[in-house]
């Protein structure tokens, strides 16, 4: 989505849309200087076939080029479960640094064991930079400033650039709702108090999806709303839903929900900051899937 002729000091946002995950990727920048941002890039890939391709990357990479900007910084949200990050393309290609938050460490002590990932020892250093609370980056002239928003994971955060916040996975589109939040570490309680914390914004406040699955009856993808919308319409968490009933009905429609297609690919790969696992000797990386066996099975 363009935005027309921004006043000198908005932020410049372009949004790609990868329909073979519904997520959106955000290209940022300061019109003045030029520096720019990419939020939570996708790259592309084909489970059946194991194969990688950087059609989505490139088209960013395109945007970049055409506008003659200088990219910084490459942020990520959170440790996606849905695709793969394309982040490491992207920083080989101009030296943007990779940033998530701190809290991913979390998210690597939970998962590097269940990958038997021995590279990743839950220090977050496979990132250039781990952000805390509060934190401020620069873009130019535009200030970044870092939102923890735990509870779809631990280690959520959102980005607010001047009245601009990409929220990650905390709210969907108001005729949507809102994220799961049944990962390992991840909380109804703690994404209900996030989303708590996004809402107090400013009403005007725009607000910036990740990702959209079409709500039935909905035709277009859509993912940018505001502050006011979400209060008055959002169907999980409008003003008046108390955090009781939003945990009651969250954690009561996550049970119902199946694993994400590419979640084991996706958790491995980017709690590496979207690199692959370390190639084995013949120069193959290879992903792991940990099987889950039956009782019965266990003694064959
Ligand atoms: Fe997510």
């Amino acid at each position: 989505m363009n935005h027309p002729t921004p006043a000198p000091s908005a932020p410049h946002i372009q949004a790609f849309f990868d329909k073979a995950t519904f997520t959106v990727t955000y290209l940022v920048s300061d019109p003045g200087s030029a520096e720019a941002a990419v939020i939570d890039p996708v790259l592309d890939y084909d489970h059946r076939s194991g194969r990688v391709s950087t059609a989505a990357a490139d088209r960013v990479l395109q945007a970049v080029a055409e506008q003659g900007l200088a990219l910084r910084w490459i942020l990520e949200t959170h440790a996606h479960a849905d695709h793969l990050s394309a982040a490491p393309y992207l920083k080989a290609r101009t030296g943007a640094q990779v940033a998530i938050g701190e809290h991913i460490r979390e998210v690597q002590a939970i998962f590097g064991p269940v990958f038997r990932a021995q590279d990743v020892v839950g220090d977050g250093s496979e990132f250039d930079r781990l952000l805390r609370d509060g934190e401020v980056l620069a873009l130019g002239a535009l200030k970044v400033e870092v939102l923890h928003t735990p509870g779809h994971t631990p280690a959520c955060v959102s980005y607010k650039v001047d009245d601009a916040v990409f929220v990650g996975d905390t709210l969907f589109m108001p005729d949507y709702g809102t994220a799961r939040a049944d990962f390992p570490g991840g909380s109804a309680r703690q994404l209900y108090r996030s989303i708590r914390r996004l809402l107090a914004l400013p009403p005007q406040a725009r607000l910036f999806l990740c990702h959209d699955y079409l709500a039935p009856g909905r035709e277009d993808y859509a993912w940018e709303t505001t502050v006011a919308e979400q209060r008055t319409r959002n169907v999980h968490v409008h003003d008046g839903v108390d955090e009781q009933a939003f945990v009651a009905l969250r954690e009561k429609r996550d049970a119902t929900l199946a694993a994400p297609a590419l979640l084991l690919p996706s958790v491995q790969v980017n709690m590496r900051a979207g690199r692959l696992p370390p190639a084995e000797a013949n120069g193959v990386s290879y992903l792991r899937i940990p099987v889950q066996l039956p009782e019965g099975m266990k003694q064959i």
